[in-house]
């Protein structure tokens, strides 16, 4: 029988089956052990046999073992340098084949605010980084205002930017909710693995993928928790260009965000 699977996906579905307790390997057709004739089985595995028993774990369904692949995939990450690649070796999102770039990250990892936008658009996805083009110039100037900088050097000072999803999307269209989903355990790991004092979530997609809500009007400014870690909602800045009044409730949340920091 084949499967669509790449290299990646078939290691780690066979590392999950080795930790799930596999210890022998099946062949394409399914063999009823119970129909083998009792006497040649107690020849193959009688009370002198060092033959172990096998163990065959039920097949998981292909499209909830994606999510499972990046799961264990993630898991299995110990630094950003291994998390990154196993981003990239990741093949099951579509966005992919469309991205030049995998966008993984910029900034000083040991900020102790990690920033988390949406979605890579042209700019980002030919850099490689996050926010470099004109959203970017003015994510820079917010946190530059309350003094924190991707080339700052301290934890006090530095800041640590990513996507909720790493790839750029066709048109530069919303990414969708299996696609996000599906990058999600990379995306909670790569937290995990920074591990800030505060998650800043820019707009509506980062709210929906980490909070599991949308709605970034009402959820702007007040704290909240992913894994009992604080969490700020706040403004895309590509809604303050659009919308100049926003700034200043941005300019309000920058400040509580402060004084979190600082208290
Ligand atoms: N560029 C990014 O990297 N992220 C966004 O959310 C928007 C533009």
């Amino acid at each position: 029988m084949m499967y669509d699977l790449d290299y990646t996906a078939a290691k780690a579905a066979l590392e999950w089956q080795v930790e799930m307790g596999v210890d022998e390997c099946i062949g394409d057709t399914p063999i009823n052990r119970y129909e083998v004739d009792p006497k040649k089985q107690k020849l193959k595995l009688g009370p002198s046999s060092n033959i172990a028993p096998v163990t065959v774990m039920p097949s998981v369904p292909l499209q909830d073992s994606v999510v499972d692949i990046a799961g264990i995939m993630a898991d299995k990450c110990t630094d950003l340098t291994a998390l990154r690649d196993a981003m990239a070796v990741f093949d099951h999102c579509a966005l992919k084949k469309g991205a030049k770039n995998l966008v993984f990250a910029d900034g000083n990892p040991v900020a102790r605010v990690m920033v988390i936008g949406d979605a890579p658009v042209r700019e980002e996805d030919q850099q490689g980084r996050p926010f470099v083009g004109e959203m970017g110039g003015l994510l820079d100037k917010m946190f530059g205002a309350i003094g924190l900088a991707r080339d700052g050097k301290t934890a006090q000072d530095a800041l640590y930017i990513t996507n909720a999803m790493p790839w750029r999307p066709p048109q530069n269209r919303q990414p969708e909710v299996g696609e996000v989903s599906m990058m999600l355990p990379f995306l909670k790991r790569h937290i995990a693995l920074v591990d800030p004092d505060v998650v800043v979530l820019m707009g509506n997609l980062a709210c929906q993928a980490l909070l599991g809500r949308k709605g970034i009007s009402r959820l702007r400014g007040r704290w909240a928790e992913i894994d009992g870690r604080s969490t700020l909602p706040m403004f895309h800045p590509s809604a303050l260009l659009q919308d100049g009044l926003k700034k200043r409730e941005a300019w309000a949340d920058l400040l509580t965000l402060q004084a979190r920091l600082r208290g």
